[in-house]
């Protein structure tokens, strides 16, 4: 990557640290309140995943999970860019733009780069008949993240442009024809599949005409959000408005960086703005590239095994006082001590300069944190995370216990003041080890439960 020694001012990433669901909506929310309050206005830019995200903000009382659009969209003077490194499937945007539209007063400002590809139902048949006959499908959320990436691969996507597009008709057939054969071939009929929608539910994919007819009804609805946004970036990122790169997943998600098969298919590190924003946007220049963790548990779906194995009562005992099922499948989250060499890893390799620390109110007086600080070999020697499940299985975890807090005392706290000198503590080394700077904690799920927002350096 190229080095620049100069930054832009008023740019911030905010990337998940390790396996997604780190509570990334709620800082995004929190840190874009922060700058239209004083900017006025904000670029809110996703740029990776598609519906396999699952972002929770509590606004009042009222809880907004979003898939698609970005947490800024729940902010009046944020405009929302969904950038061309997503996947976007047309019907769960219509259905989350009625969402917010039908829960708040805010007029949300969204423009789709017409160069995103599409994840379409043809995609999550694909992906789930792959699922059925082998290991292809596996670990996946069902979205049809995978084949709508694969897609761009096999020089055949969809993209949002072509929905606009006079023939959009015979382009969308054609992909239906395409995908009804390959779908064929895994001994599936795609007309007669059942498909995950964003309500949890199931629907049936349809045939041919059932199909084009859904699609049309859904560009009459998205079309005016479709735009050549190469100019609005670049005037954008030549400005002094502020940026904020709202990026879904986590990095040890990633697949360089992540191990099979739970990994996704987009790139969840700061360099997929680089390609998403057709090089405008050099992510070493952004000003402050947070990485969110959960301050004093990881949470993990699927077949991955960590080293840092917990007491199945503690899990428990976490997993439902932290609510931790997926916000997209609802699936039940594994739950495991913190995980040093690991999060160190997916510091460096996603060029981290700052850190952000959530769930601050997940400690119990009667239980010390225990923090694996290094892995060591069988025979006693230091060694590296690598991401390989086989290695993963042979490293022996070392751990150091630290002293923990009243979390209950804490919750929705706002200031630095209420922790405990054990927490801060426990912060300052958080912060030591990985070598990052603090930008900001969070103590409960709602908007206002932060603490040091004014960490941020603008
Ligand atoms: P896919 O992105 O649907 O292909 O799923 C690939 C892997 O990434 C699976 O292990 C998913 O559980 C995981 N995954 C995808 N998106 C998210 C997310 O936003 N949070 C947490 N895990 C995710």
């Amino acid at each position: 990557m190229i080095f620049v020694n100069k930054t832009r001012l008023n740019s911030i990433s905010v990337v998940g640290g390790a396996f997604g669901d780190e509570g990334k909506g709620k800082v995004v929310d929190e840190i874009c309140h922060t700058l239209v309050k004083r900017f006025d206005k904000v670029i809110v830019y996703r740029w990776n995943g598609g519906s396999n995200a699952g972002h929770t903000v509590e606004i009042q009382n009222k809880k907004f999970v979003l898939h698609q659009i970005p947490s800024g969209a729940l902010i009046e003077g944020a405009t929302c860019i969904l950038g061309k490194g997503m996947v976007i499937h047309p019907g769960d945007l219509v259905s989350e733009l009625a969402t917010i539209q039908d829960n708040s007063d805010i007029k949300t400002d969204i423009v789709i780069d017409e160069m995103t590809a599409l994840a379409l139902d043809t995609h999550r048949a694909f992906e789930s008949s792959l699922k059925k006959k082998e290991e292809g499908g596996a670990g996946s959320t069902g979205r049809g993240i995978a084949p709508a990436y694969a897609d761009i691969i096999y020089r055949h996507p969809l993209r949002m442009r072509d929905l606009l597009d006079k023939s959009w008709k015979e382009k969308f057939e054609k992909h239906y024809l395409l995908y009804k054969s390959l779908i064929w071939g895994l001994g599936n009929n795609l007309g007669k599949m059942q498909v995950n929608s964003l309500s949890g539910g199931t629907l049936e994919v349809g045939d041919k005409t059932k199909f084009i007819k859904k699609i049309s009804e859904q560009r009459n609805q998205i079309g005016k959000y479709i735009k050549n946004i190469y100019d609005l970036v670049k005037e954008n990122w030549n400005s002094k408005v502020p940026f904020v790169f709202e990026g879904a997943q986590g990095v040890g998600l990633d697949l360089r960086w992540g191990v099979y098969p739970d990994v996704t298919a987009s790139d969840p590190t700061p360099s997929g703005i680089f390609a998403s924003t057709e090089g405008i946007v050099n992510p070493e220049a952004i000003e402050i590239r947070a990485n969110v963790y959960k301050a004093t548990y990881t949470s993990s779906v699927g077949k991955r095994v960590l080293p840092t194995k917990m007491d199945e009562k503690l899990a428990a005992r976490i997993r439902e006082d932290a609510n931790e099922y997926g916000a997209t499948t609802k699936r039940p989250r594994d739950v495991y001590h913190i995980d040093l060499p690991a999060l160190s890893y997916f510091a460096k390799v996603s060029l981290a300069t700052h850190l952000v620390l959530t769930h601050l109110d997940i400690s119990y007086p009667d239980t010390p944190i225990k923090v694996c600080t290094h892995y060591a070999n069988k025979r006693g020697k230091q060694i590296d995370y690598r991401p390989d499940q086989e290695f993963l299985h042979g490293v022996v975890p070392m751990y150091e216990s630290f002293k923990p807090w009243d979390g209950g005392k804490i919750k929705n706290s706002t200031n630095l003041n209420d922790l405990s000198s054990s927490a801060k503590e426990y912060i300052k080394f958080l912060f030591q080890s990985l070598n990052l700077l603090p930008l900001m904690l969070t103590t409960g799920p709602k908007r206002e439960s932060v603490i040091n927002s004014n960490y941020l350096l603008f």
